[in-house]
């Protein structure tokens, strides 16, 4: 019989006899990780699975923002999946909220019973998210790794909302707004004049970063900062005859991966982008020297007049050109 998860387990030890301390039979059946099952909530399923908790749980009791049967428009109602909380011998609602059979009992303290899996739960977050790490954990884009949202003790519903058709951190045109529910600043960067188009729903955070977490720096989906822009701009890697030399080291060296008010999400405007790196000294003097104006000597007023380095040398990112050494063609 398959097991579903920590209060299943317990329960089967119960009836097996072999549980005379059931506290210590539900840390032993416990996934790793996970706490037992709390003492508010007790061990036992309601008697008629979903059916009973419906009896309360209906139209009624819905509100402006919570339709309880919603969730049978999602995956995890597909009764042809043997994985999901609806599938065939699944625990149906208290697959996630854990054993409601003294929940759903007359006179029970209805907010001590129930994982509630909401954010004002008494219950811990760790505890919260074992309910839904049981079934999740193991599939490979879903490891919830030890990074910063983890450390951050952060809950799987401070993203996902599960009683809805459509999860918003799921769907293109919606998941920034829930990002920027806690990430200010970039919903402040993402409005800026040079952006990745996520503002018009063309693109999502997780194109580039794993909300789970990710062994990389930043939760960066690929193990390099360019690794990750390469996904799409695969132009800019190369082999080229002339590298330029920090493009294959940090694209960041010179963008914002988020927003800029400079054109091409330049983190400085050429010329003094270059210059950070590139003295003026031993220029190769040319044409347009602006030593006759006021103030002015010849070395920094060739940038002046001439505006931008790349107005010359226009291949930042490298050259195939054989005559390419100095990034010009
Ligand atoms: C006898 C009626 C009754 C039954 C049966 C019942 N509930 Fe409840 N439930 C309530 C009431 C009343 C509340 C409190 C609502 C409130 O105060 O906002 C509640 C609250 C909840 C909450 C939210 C708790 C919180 O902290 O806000 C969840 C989740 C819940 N029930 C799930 C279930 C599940 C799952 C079942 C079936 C196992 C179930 N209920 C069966 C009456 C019932
Ligand atoms: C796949 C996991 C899952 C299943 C299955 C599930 N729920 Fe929930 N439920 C949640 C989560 C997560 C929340 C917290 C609110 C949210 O994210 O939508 C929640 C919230 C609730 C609430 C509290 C609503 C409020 O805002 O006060 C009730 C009541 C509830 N569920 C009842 C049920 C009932 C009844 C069933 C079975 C028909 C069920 N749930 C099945 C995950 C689940
Ligand atoms: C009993 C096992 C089980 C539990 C408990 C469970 N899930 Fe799931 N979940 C599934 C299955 C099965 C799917 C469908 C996977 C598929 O179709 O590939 C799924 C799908 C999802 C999806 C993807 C939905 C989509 O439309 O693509 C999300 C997000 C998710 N679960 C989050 C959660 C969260 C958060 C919790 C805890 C509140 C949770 N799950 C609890 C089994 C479970
Ligand atoms: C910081 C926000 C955030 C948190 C917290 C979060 N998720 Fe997600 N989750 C996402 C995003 C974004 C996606 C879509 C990723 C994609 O499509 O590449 C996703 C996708 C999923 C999916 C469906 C795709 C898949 O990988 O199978 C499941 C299941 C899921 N999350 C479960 C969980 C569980 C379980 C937790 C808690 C341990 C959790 N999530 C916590 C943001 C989050
Ligand atoms: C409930 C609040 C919350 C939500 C929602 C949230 N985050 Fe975070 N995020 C945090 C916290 C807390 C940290 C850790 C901050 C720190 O260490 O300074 C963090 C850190 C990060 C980091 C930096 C990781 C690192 O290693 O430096 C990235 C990237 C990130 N979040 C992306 C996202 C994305 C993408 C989403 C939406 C899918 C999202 N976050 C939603 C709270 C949130
Ligand atoms: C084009 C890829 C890309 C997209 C899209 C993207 N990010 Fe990032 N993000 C990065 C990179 C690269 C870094 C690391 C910057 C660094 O280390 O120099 C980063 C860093 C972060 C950080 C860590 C703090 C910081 O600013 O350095 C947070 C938080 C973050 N991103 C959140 C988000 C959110 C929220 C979204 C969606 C609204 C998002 N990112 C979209 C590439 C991206
Ligand atoms: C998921 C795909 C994707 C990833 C990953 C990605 N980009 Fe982009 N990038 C785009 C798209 C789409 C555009 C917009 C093109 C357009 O508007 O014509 C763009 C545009 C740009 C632009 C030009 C912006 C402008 O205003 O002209 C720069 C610079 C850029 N990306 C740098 C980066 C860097 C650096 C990284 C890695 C941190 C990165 N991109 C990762 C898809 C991506
Ligand atoms: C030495 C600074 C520098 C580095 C490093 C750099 N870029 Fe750029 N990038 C620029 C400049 C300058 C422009 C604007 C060119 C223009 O105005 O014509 C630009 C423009 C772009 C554009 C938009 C125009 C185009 O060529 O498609 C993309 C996309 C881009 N860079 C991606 C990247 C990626 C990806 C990396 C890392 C592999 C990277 N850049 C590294 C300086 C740099
Ligand atoms: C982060 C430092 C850095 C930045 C910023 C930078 N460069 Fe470079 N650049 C280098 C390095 C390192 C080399 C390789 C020098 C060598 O091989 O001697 C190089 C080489 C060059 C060369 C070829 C020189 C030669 O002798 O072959 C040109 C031209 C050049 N850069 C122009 C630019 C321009 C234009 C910008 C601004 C858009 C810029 N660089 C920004 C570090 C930088
Ligand atoms: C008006 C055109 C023009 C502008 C503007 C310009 N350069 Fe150059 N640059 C040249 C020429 C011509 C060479 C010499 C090419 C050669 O020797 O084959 C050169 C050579 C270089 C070299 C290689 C130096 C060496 O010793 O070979 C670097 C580095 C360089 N430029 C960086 C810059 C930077 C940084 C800027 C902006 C601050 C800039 N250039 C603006 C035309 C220009």
């Amino acid at each position: 019989m398959r097991v579903f998860n920590a209060w299943t387990a317990a329960l089967l030890l119960l009836l097996a006899g072999l549980a005379s301390q059931p506290a210590a039979a539900q840390t032993a059946a416990a996934p790793a990780g996970a706490a037992s099952a709390p003492a508010g909530i007790g061990t036992e399923y309601s008697e008629k699975g979903a059916d009973t908790c419906l009896g309360c749980h209906d139209e009624e009791a819905d509100t402006t923002t919570f339709t309880t049967a919603a969730i049978f428009k999602t995956r995890h109602a597909h009764r042809g999946n043997k994985a999901s909380p609806f599938g065939a011998g699944g625990l149906q609602c208290e697959a996630c909220h854990g054993p409601g059979g003294r929940h759903a009992t007359k006179g029970s303290d209805k907010k001590r019973s129930i994982n509630s899996l909401k954010s004002n739960s008494f219950l811990p977050v760790a505890e919260r998210n074992a309910t839904c790490l049981q079934c999740h954990e193991n599939r490979s884009r879903t490891g919830w790794h030890a990074a910063a949202h983890e450390r951050g003790a952060l809950a799987c519903t401070d993203c996902h909302r599960l009683h809805v058709e459509r999860d918003a951190v799921l769907t293109k045109a919606d998941q920034a707004e829930v990002c920027y529910s806690c990430h200010k600043k970039q919903r402040a960067d993402f409005h800026k004049a040079s952006t990745h188009p996520v503002r018009f729903g063309l693109m999502r955070c997780s194109d580039c970063h794993s909300a789970h977490g990710s062994p990389s720096s930043a939760m960066l989906i690929k193990p390099t900062l360019n690794q990750t822009c390469y996904a799409c701009h695969a132009d800019k890697r190369g082999p080229l005859l002339w590298e330029h030399a920090p493009v294959s080291e940090d694209c960041s060296l010179c963008h914002s991966a988020h927003g800029s008010v400079r054109n091409a999400l330049l983190n400085k405007s050429p010329p003094l982008l270059c210059q950070q790196c590139h003295s003026q000294a031993g220029h190769p003097s040319v044409a347009r020297t602006g030593g006759s104006l006021p103030g002015g000597s010849a070395g920094a007023q060739i940038f002046l007049l001439a505006g931008s380095c790349t107005n010359c040398h226009s291949q930042v990112h490298g050259s195939n050109h054989p005559a390419g050494a100095k990034l010009m063609r």
